[in-house]
């Protein structure tokens, strides 16, 4: 499938038929690779910029490039000439003339948009301070796998109102999957986001976990100290209130499976008897990083 978006910064950029595409794509390039995937990508190069840590995210993309034959290219900010003030308009520019499209994991988010503005090639984030939509398209994989169908679904995240959140809410706006979102007061997710939202799904905003996790199909957590907000003094608003534990889960459905991008914290966010337990499907959601980065990679790279 090809994308009618040049890049994807938010997840926003998709049309709801391109993000359940998108899914279902990455279910059959995952089936597929059983025998080997297509070389949908050979000759091509994927540049990936790091301004913070990363394990899944820098793995899976450089996998995704060889598993469909291509290749992609490592960068730490701090080993580029950007570190010495070269502008990111004109490290963009630079880097058109050589690959085919940048993945770029970076603080500020404006950054991504300074480099989809002066790249002649796709730019995918690879997660800001605001976003981070390719953690998403995983998630829904994930789900759709687990639960068959995205039809009639009800979400609970419960914690940080943070990135991921933020990413995951145009997730249900784009399949009509709905959202309880449970944080401390002052800890919620972007308003704009939410309001955008709204209109296409039911997201309901809460500081009581349990009115989030009654009825929820899928119940979510992240670390509540991110790359960007790593100050532990943040963890006592969360704790105990906003841990999800066993007693939690219990009033979710009984059907209902555990989802962290990860990296995890245990025993703040979520307690190990519920991340290593039958419920949680972390790893699945994990693996899936790899199969939606090989649906996305081929689906934005030109020709
Ligand atoms: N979930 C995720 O993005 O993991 P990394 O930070 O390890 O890339
Ligand atoms: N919210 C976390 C996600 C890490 C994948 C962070 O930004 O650090």
């Amino acid at each position: 499938m090809k994308l009618k978006t040049k890049d994807l910064l938010t997840l926003a950029e998709l049309t709801p038929k391109e993000f359940t595409g998108l899914i279902d794509y990455s279910i059959k390039l995952k089936k597929e690779l059983k025998s080997g995937n297509k070389p949908l990508l050979k000759n091509k190069t994927l540049t990936m910029i790091f301004q913070k840590p990363s394990t899944r995210t820098r793995v899976s993309f450089e996998v995704a490039m060889y598993q469909l034959g291509g290749h992609a290219v490592n960068l730490s900010s701090n080993e580029m000439q950007l570190s010495r003030g070269e502008s990111i308009e004109d490290t963009a520019k630079t880097l058109s003339r050589y690959t085919n499209c940048i993945m770029a994991r970076v603080y500020d988010h404006s950054l991504l948009e300074k480099l989809s503005q002066s790249s002649s090639i796709p730019v995918i984030n690879g997660l800001s301070d605001s976003f981070h939509p390719c953690q998403i398209l995983a998630d829904f994989m994930t789900i759709k796998e687990k639960k068959g169908s995205l039809k009639g679904l009800k979400i609970a995240w419960i914690g940080d109102g943070n990135n991921v959140c933020n990413s995951m809410i145009y997730g249900c706006s784009l399949s009509g999957v709905s959202i309880s979102i449970a944080t401390p007061n002052g800890f919620e997710p972007d308003a704009k986001v939410v309001a955008e939202s709204k209109k296409s799904t039911s997201i309901e905003l809460t500081s009581d976990p349990l009115i989030a996790i009654k009825n929820a199909d899928v119940v979510i957590t992240d670390t509540f100290t991110s790359i960007h907000t790593n100050d532990p003094k943040r963890i006592k608003k969360f704790l105990p209130k906003f841990q999800v534990n066993e007693k939690l889960m219990n009033h979710a459905k009984k059907n209902a499976i555990f989802m962290h991008c990860l990296p995890a914290k245990r025993d703040h966010e979520v307690t190990s008897s519920v991340i290593d337990g039958p419920q949680s499907v972390v790893w699945d959601e994990a693996e899936n990083r790899l199969h939606t980065q090989k649906a996305l990679l081929s689906s934005i790279i030109r020709a």
